[in-house]
C-alpha cells in the first residue's frame, strides 16, 4: 500500500491542478495552473470561464505531472479526482478526463470529496499528525471547523451561515479597492495598520460553532462611508484582527472540548499571516501540536486529493464509473 502511485486531479474552481503521489504521502509531482489573472477584472471567479480554462489547461498540466514524476501511464494504481463540492462546470471536466484517463489506461477511477482532501493535506507536511485532531478550514468556498476524530472519520462541528471568511476578505479588499484576491492584499496592507484602530463586531464569537461573516463586511462599509479619511491600513488590520478573533476562538474552544491532540487550519486563508502567528500561540498556550500547511500546500492543489484518493481507495476500493459531479457534496 506503501507502493502505490495515484495520480491526482482537481478541477473544482479556478485551480486546475494535476499532482502524482506514492504512498499518499511522497508527492513525485504537483503541477497547480491558477486562473486568477483570467478571473481577476471580474473581481471574483466567473463559472464558466472557469470550466473553459479548465478544458484548455488540464490535459497539459496532466501531462507535465507525469512527465515531472518520471510516471507512465501503466506505473498508476488509481487516478483520483474531486467530484464535489464545487462549480458544476469546472468540476465536469476533471471528472470526465479522469474517467476517461481510467478507460483509456485501464486504472480505477477514485471519486474524492475535496472538503476531505483539504484535510489530508495536513499529512502530506506531518505525517506525525496527532489524531483528534480540530482543523479550521477557511477558504473562498468554505468556512468549517472539523472533529477528525480519526483516519476516514470526521464530524462538522461548525460553518458558515452566510459568506465564507475568503469571501469577506475578498468582498472587503474590493470595496477597499485593493484588487481579487482580497485575502493577500488585506494580509500585507494590514502589517502598516492598527489592528486596534476600529472595534470591528466579533459575530457569533461566544455563540456554538458557526460562523457569520456578512455583518462584520457590512460594519466595515459603514465604517468607511462615515468616515471616509480613516487610514485603509488600519481598516484592513481591525478587519483582519476581529475575524481572526472570531477563528482562532473557536478553534481553540473546539480543541479544549473534544481533548484535541492536534490544531490544524487548511484553505487559502490559512495562508494569512495573522491567523497562522495567533493559532501557533494558542497551540504553545495549550499544549496542542499545531499544524500549519505551507501556503502550496493550503490553496487547491491536486496532491492533496491524490493523498485523499489514497485513503478511499485502499477503504472502499474503486468508484463507478457512471458517477457524476457532485457541487452540493458535504464532508
Ligand atoms: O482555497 P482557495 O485557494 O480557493 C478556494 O476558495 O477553494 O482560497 C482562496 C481564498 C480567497 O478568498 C483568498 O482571498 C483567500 O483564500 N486568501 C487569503 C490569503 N491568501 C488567500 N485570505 C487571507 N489572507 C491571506 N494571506
Ligand atoms: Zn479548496
Amino acid at each position: 500500500r506503501d507502493q502505490l502511485v495515484v495520480l491526482g486531479i482537481e478541477t473544482s474552481c479556478d485551480e486546475t491542478a494535476a499532482a502524482v503521489v506514492v504512498g499518499g504521502r511522497r508527492v513525485l509531482s504537483s503541477v497547480v495552473s491558477s486562473q486568477v489573472d483570467l478571473h481577476a477584472r471580474f473581481g471574483g471567479v466567473v463559472p464558466e470561464i472557469a470550466s473553459r480554462a479548465h478544458v484548455e489547461l488540464l490535459t497539459p498540466v496532466v501531462a507535465e505531472a507525469m512527465l515531472s514524476a518520471g510516471v507512465e501511464p501503466h506505473d498508476l494504481d488509481a487516478v483520483a479526482c474531486t467530484v464535489g463540492p464545487g462549480l458544476v462546470g469546472a468540476l465536469l471536466v476533471g471528472v470526465s478526463t479522469a474517467k476517461a484517463l481510467s478507460l483509456v489506461w485501464d486504472v480505477p477511477f477514485v471519486a474524492v470529496n475535496h472538503l476531505e482532501a483539504h484535510l489530508h493535506a495536513a499529512f502530506l507536511e506531518e505525517p506525525d499528525l496527532q489524531l483528534p485532531a480540530v482543523v479550521l478550514l477557511v477558504s473562498g468556498g468554505h468556512t468549517m471547523l472539523v472533529h477528525w476524530e480519526e483516519m476516514g472519520r470526521y464530524r462538522l462541528l461548525g460553518q458558515t451561515v452566510d459568506d465564507a471568511a475568503g469571501e469577506a476578505f475578498d468582498k472587503v479588499a474590493r470595496f477597499l479597492g485593493l484588487g481579487y484576491p482580497g485575502g493577500p492584499a488585506i494580509d500585507a496592507l494590514a502589517m502598516d495598520g492598527d489592528p486596534t484602530a476600529i472595534a470591528f463586531p466579533r459575530p457569533m464569537l461566544d455563540n456554538g460553532y458557526d460562523f457569520s461573516f456578512s455583518g462584520l463586511k457590512t460594519a466595515v462599509v459603514n465604517h468607511v462611508r462615515k468616515n471616509p479619511d480613516v487610514a485603509t491600513a488600519d481598516v484592513a488590520a481591525s478587519f483582519q484582527e476581529a475575524v481572526v478573533d472570531v477563528l482562532v476562538a473557536k478553534a481553540r474552544r473546539a480543541a479544549a472540548e473534544i481533548g484535541a491532540k492536534a490544531l490544524c487550519i487548511g484553505g487559502g486563508v490559512a495562508a494569512n499571516s495573522q491567523l497562522r502567528e495567533r493559532m501557533l500561540g494558542v497551540c504553545v498556550d495549550d499544549g496542542l501540536q499545531a499544524f500549519l500547511p505551507s501556503r502550496a500546500m493550503c490553496t487547491d492543489n491536486a496532491a492533496m486529493v491524490a493523498a485523499a484518493g489514497w485513503h478511499r481507495f485502499l477503504a472502499d476500493g474503486a468508484s463507478p464509473l457512471d458517477l457524476g459531479a457532485e457541487p452540493n457534496l458535504r464532508l
